[in-house]
């Protein structure tokens, strides 16, 4: 189709360009009279796609796949989008209008072909005290006592109990307890989630009163947890040091401590599995990837995908002056963009700038 319409323009080049002419300008003129709409997959594939993954499957993120979304109404979407996880990886997106996050939420209609469901925002008929009893006996196994989550995280991909096909997400984060209607929730316990492991409890496993109490239970969870406090925001993510020995010592030093500290230095072969990198070497600067598997578990104990983007990166830079600098992440700041949407162009932008100063003097 292209290549022919190509072939067209050059049979007669100048009636073409003419056609392509008038073509822009008409189109132009139309997309200045219509409202353009925001681009929901475009949006999406910015911003979501990096956890959740293109098609919805999961990774950092949990699956948003038909069998779920058909449960969620769209007012649990929005909310989930507008207010995140707090204190977990799932980002707020406060910046974004009101239509791009419609836009995002047609797109994942679309995309499972679902039209969510509506529930009425009645709460529940239900004894909170009586539902910790059920809670105790049917949940508690797999969400924890506070609603946590067994393992801290969600996700498919990481440090995933292997007990479990999906971490189930916080059932008594801020974020979600927000989001969720009573009726949802009923719907949820009485269905399961068959791809998540989670068993239904319909078909008289637990009784009408019985789930009206644990939904009850659960949303009590909103006045034990306190949101996570935040972090001071005037932080930058890096660190600079200045080293009293020459480049070559200092990488040497460097290299040491972190062998001695058995941090173990990537070799490209991994570039694939998007932990790791090159030595960005050049004569007069470096930049050591390096990662530490106890390190790594601690932290990916309290924040599962913390470890997965984690930039476990020291540059060295030599300066005209023969100045030598040590620039290391500020891991604090860093695992703050976990809680807000600059994650993941925080991110990006952070990789640039170092890839820029190793650029610059490569060049
Ligand atoms: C940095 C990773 C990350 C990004 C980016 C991200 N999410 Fe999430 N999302 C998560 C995690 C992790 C959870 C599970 C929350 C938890 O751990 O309690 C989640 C949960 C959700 C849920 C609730 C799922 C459920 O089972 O109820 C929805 C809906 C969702 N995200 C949609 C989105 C959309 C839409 C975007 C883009 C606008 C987005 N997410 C961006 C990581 C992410
Ligand atoms: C065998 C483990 C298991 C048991 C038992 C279990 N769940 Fe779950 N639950 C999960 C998993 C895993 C998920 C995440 C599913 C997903 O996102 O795909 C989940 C999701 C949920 C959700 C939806 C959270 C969200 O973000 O979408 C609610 C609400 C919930 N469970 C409540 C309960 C209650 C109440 C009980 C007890 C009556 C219970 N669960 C028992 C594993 C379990």
């Amino acid at each position: 189709m292209l290549r022919r319409s190509k072939g067209d323009y050059r049979v007669n080049e100048m009636n073409g360009i003419r056609t392509k002419y008038f073509l822009a300008c008409l189109f132009a003129l139309l997309s200045g009279l219509a409202v353009a709409a925001p681009d929901g997959q475009g949006l999406y594939v910015e911003h979501c796609a990096a956890c959740h993954q293109m098609e919805g499957e999961g990774g950092i993120g949990l699956p948003l796949i038909r069998e779920k979304l058909e449960d969620m109404s769209d007012s649990y979407l929005f909310n989930t989008i507008r207010l995140g996880r707090p204190g977990r990886v799932m980002p707020a997106y406060q910046r974004m209008s009101d239509a791009q996050v419609k836009a995002i939420i047609g797109f994942l209609r679309r995309q499972s072909g679902t039209t969510g469901r509506d529930y009425d925002s009645s709460p529940v008929d239900g004894d909170a005290e009586r539902g910790a009893v059920v809670y105790e006996e049917h949940c508690v196994r797999c969400h924890e006592a506070d609603g946590s989550g067994a393992g801290e995280g969600t996700g498919v991909t990481l440090s995933r109990d292997r007990t479990f096909l999906v971490m189930p997400a916080s059932i008594s984060n801020p974020g979600f307890l927000a989001s969720v209607s009573d009726q949802m929730m009923r719907h949820v316990v009485i269905k399961g989630r068959k791809s998540s492991g989670m068993p239904s409890f319909g078909d008289e496993k637990l009784n009408d009163q019985e789930i009206n109490d644990v939904v009850a239970y659960v949303r009590s969870f909103a006045e034990k947890v306190s949101p996570p406090e935040s972090l001071d925001g005037d932080e930058r993510p890096t660190h600079v040091f200045q080293s009293p020995y020459s480049f070559e010592q200092t990488v040497k030093n460097v290299k040491a401590a972190l062998t001695g500290a058995n941090f173990r230095i990537f070799p490209d072969r991994f570039v694939e599995q998007g932990l790791v990198d090159e030595f960005s070497v050049n004569t007069r600067q470096v930049g050591i990837r390096f990662c530490n598997f106890n390190v790594l578990y601690g932290m990916l104990k309290i924040e599962p995908r913390l470890g997965v983007v984690l930039p476990c990166r020291i540059t060295i830079l030599e300066r005209e002056g023969g100045e030598v600098m040590l620039v290391v992440p500020n891991l604090r700041v860093v695992s703050r963009w976990f809680n807000n949407d600059e994650l993941v162009t925080l991110w990006d932008r952070m990789e640039t700038t170092f890839n820029d100063i190793i650029d610059e003097v490569t060049l």
